[in-house]
């Protein structure tokens, strides 16, 4: 797993984006999963720009969401679709048919439902780059902590850090959504490279136990240590309970010298 610290947010989403652009660069068709939340609003905004700017073609590129709230419509202000709309797909040249994300508004047969969503990354070719935030509590997508680190696309009941973390973004009258749809830890962990992005105080602790913790399902993303291609992209804040910070910046310094390609 590759580490990068960097001092800010703004530092972040630029090493992202340009992460995300030469993907597409190399491979037009790239299959990419995407996330949600606080953390990828810089990186969109620096895709945008890219695109905007003529730099980026996403007419081939295929997508894939991580996760839904259960029970809010696209409409809905705080569903992951309007995000999306928002900060991207408005934006850019992304074929309506090529954008995969899990439909809030199912009722029963969930299972069937996620087979299907599953099935269509299969059918795709599986994803080449997934993008993940990760919640306070150690989560990727909506994968909660005790999460079978060998989940697939699911119905998932989110746990109260999580329920905390949401409440500010409902209005006080609106229940916000208890459970989500979410690619599995085993769905995540089938895509070819992963690329994961923190920032700030609160995620310190979830940071320093999935890099430097043992791999447990009691930290989801702690399972990000059995796959061959991660890299971490994080800031000054979300690193300070790192134990290794010297010797990740010195496989930084030997990663740009002898393998460059894996930093742009
Ligand atoms: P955030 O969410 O980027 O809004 O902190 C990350 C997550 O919970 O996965």
């Amino acid at each position: 797993m590759l580490v990068i610290l960097k001092r800010n947010d703004e530092e972040i989403s630029r090493q992202a984006a340009q992460l995300i652009a030469s993907a597409v660069q190399k491979k037009p068709a790239l299959r990419l999963g995407l996330a949600t939340g606080g953390t990828m609003v810089g990186v969109y905004k620096h895709l945008v720009r890219l695109h905007k700017e003529g730099a980026l073609d996403f007419s081939r590129v295929i997508t894939f969401n991580l996760d839904e709230y259960l029970g809010l419509p696209a409409s809905h202000s705080q569903s992951f679709h309007h995000f999306m709309q928002e900060h991207f797909f408005a934006h850019v040249n992304v074929e309506p048919g090529n954008i995969h994300i899990p439909d809030g508004t199912i009722r029963g047969n969930y299972e069937q439902y996620c087979a299907g969503y599953e099935e269509d990354i299969r059918k795709a070719g599986g994803i080449d780059l997934q993008l993940l935030g990760i919640g306070r509590n150690g989560h990727i997508g909506f994968n909660e902590p005790t999460s079978s680190l060998g989940s697939r696309t699911r119905l998932k009941v989110l746990n109260q850090e999580t329920l905390d973390d949401n409440a500010k973004f409902f209005a006080p009258s609106e229940e916000s959504p208890r459970c989500a749809i979410t690619m599995g830890i085993g769905s995540i962990l089938e895509a070819h490279k992963i690329l994961l992005l923190a920032t700030g105080a609160s995620k310190a602790a979830a940071i320093a136990k999935s890099i430097e913790g043992p791999v447990t399902s009691a930290v989801p993303a702690s399972a990000l240590q059995l796959h061959p291609e991660v890299t971490f992209i994080i800031d000054d804040p979300a690193a300070a309970q790192l134990t290794q910070r010297d010797y990740y910046r010195r496989v930084l310094e030997m990663t740009a010298l002898l393998t460059p390609e894996r930093l742009s």
